[in-house]
């Protein structure tokens, strides 16, 4: 028998130590209270759309931070995420030939899953960072302490993220004109203008069509409004569950902390708790698949979590690195077809590869992230399934925390704007550039 609780019984990796059980249940108690960030019907609109992807007809866009933080929240950053979000969705949806569903890793993304669960400097041993909602990041006793309280703040932050980005998402920042202006004065200052020029004018003349045709922003909404739906790793599970909901229409279980969870690679234990909590939200999930799964864990993880094969329901997210994608993924994707589970594949080409730069940085290349997806593209079209989607690192502000990319951040460079919680994100130049080169491998196949 599932209920929102039923994960306490499993085993649960990757979780805090509360040390004040009592402050731990007021936390939990304050935020079973608290209003919900998204709606069920809103978590079933984009279940429809991502059941689009399944077959073909869609591409999924997920992107943003590795983590977001309490000291980094600002207008501008959600501002010029968003706007990335919205350039990146035209060049795909021009290119592809078909509707991009946009996907932040927004507004609820804090907890992060550790290699260790602590960490020693000049001997002090203190339990590891695990992103804002539970610790802080700075290297004290204090801090590195769990507080309960922190699920409130991060709750806050999201509510008044998620409505920034509704706000931006109906009131005009998604306005197709206003997207495609700044997708020209990124390609006009652009070293390879030439190669994306082409692509811009084409997306300009079908908008002058249009407009002649009548068709603008003033008269149609889809040119002048988007759905930009949330997302995050459903890592720390008293908070999942604190903000798990039954829906009054339907009467069955939504977690409305976001439209979309995904369990993370370290966590998707067959037995374990984050499986069991996701296998009775009615959400769409995703599960991250890295190069050590096998075939039948693979198939056993899908049963597990869509019983019903609902296209839609599932998202397998792979992550394995460019060298051992084009090894590992054909006979997962193979046994995917073969016994005819509705899914969405999308690629996250960046936790495969990461590496540690000369200086220190964790870093990841452009290249090898490009890679990762052209590959990704080749073994799923090569087994008759459709390459769904990409989840990406990434932020719109100018930081220098992966390399590569044309205007070759290099290795010494990263000291420059490295302010990533976590993971080293694609800046904007970086993200944009990869939505041509994307761009380029959805249009051989449309
Ligand atoms: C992440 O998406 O930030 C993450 C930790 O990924 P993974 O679970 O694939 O390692
Ligand atoms: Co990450």
């Amino acid at each position: 028998m599932w209920s929102p609780e039923s994960w306490r019984s499993k085993k649960a990796l990757q979780q805090p130590v509360y040390t004040d059980l009592s402050a731990l249940a007021k936390a939990e108690r304050s935020l079973s209270q608290m209003p919900p960030l998204v709606f069920a019907e809103e978590t079933r609109q984009l279940q429809r759309q991502l059941a689009d992807v399944a077959e073909g007809k869609a591409f999924l866009l997920q992107g943003g931070d590795c983590a977001e933080s309490f000291d980094e929240f600002s207008t501008s950053s959600i501002r010029d995420t968003f706007k990335v979000i919205m350039q990146m969705a035209i060049v795909l949806t021009y290119s592809g030939r078909m509707p991009v569903v946009k996907v932040g890793r927004m507004a609820g993304q804090f907890a992060k899953p550790r290699s260790a669960d602590s960490e020693n400097q000049n001997g002090i041993e203190l339990p590891s960072f695990r992103g804002d909602i539970i610790n802080g990041v700075e290297f004290s006793e204090t801090a590195r302490m769990p507080d309960p309280q922190r699920m409130l703040q991060a709750y806050h932050q999201s509510t008044a993220t998620q409505n920034l980005l509704r706000a931006f998402a109906q009131g005009g920042m998604a306005d197709l004109h206003r997207v495609h202006q700044w997708n020209l004065s990124f390609v006009k200052g652009h070293p390879q203008c030439d190669q994306y020029m082409q692509l811009a004018h084409e997306i300009q003349d079908a908008l002058s069509f249009m407009k002649v045709l009548g068709i603008d922003s003033e008269n149609t909404a889809t040119l002048h409004t988007t759905n930009l739906f949330t997302s995050h790793e459903a890592l720390l599970l008293n908070y999942e569950q604190a903000l798990t909901r039954r829906d009054s229409l339907t009467n069955d279980w939504y977690n409305c902390s976001a439209h979309m969870l995904w369990i993370g690679e370290r966590t998707r234990q067959l037995d374990g708790a984050h499986i069991e909590f996701m296998r009775g939200i009615h959400n769409p999930i995703g599960v991250k698949v890295g190069p050590s799964i096998s075939t039948d864990e693979l198939l056993r993880l899908t049963d597990a979590l869509n019983p019903d094969n609902v296209a839609g329901r599932l998202t397998l997210i792979t992550r394995m690195g460019a060298d051992t994608l084009a090894e590992k993924l054909p006979a997962l994707a193979k046994a995917i077809e073969a016994e005819g589970r509705k899914v969405v594949w999308s690629s996250d080409p960046m936790h495969g590869n990461t590496v540690k730069a000369g200086n220190g940085f964790k870093t990841r290349s452009f290249d090898r992230i490009l890679k990762e997806i052209q590959q990704f593209f080749e073994v799923l079209k090569s087994e008759g399934a459709h390459p769904g989607g990409v989840h990406l690192e990434m932020t719109g502000q100018e930081v220098t925390e992966c390399v590569g990319g044309t205007y070759k951040v290099s290795e010494d460079d990263l000291a420059t704007c490295y302010k990533t919680q976590c993971d080293p994100r694609l800046n904007a130049n970086q993200v944009l550039e990869m939505a041509f080169k994307i761009s380029e491998l959805l249009k051989l196949q449309s």
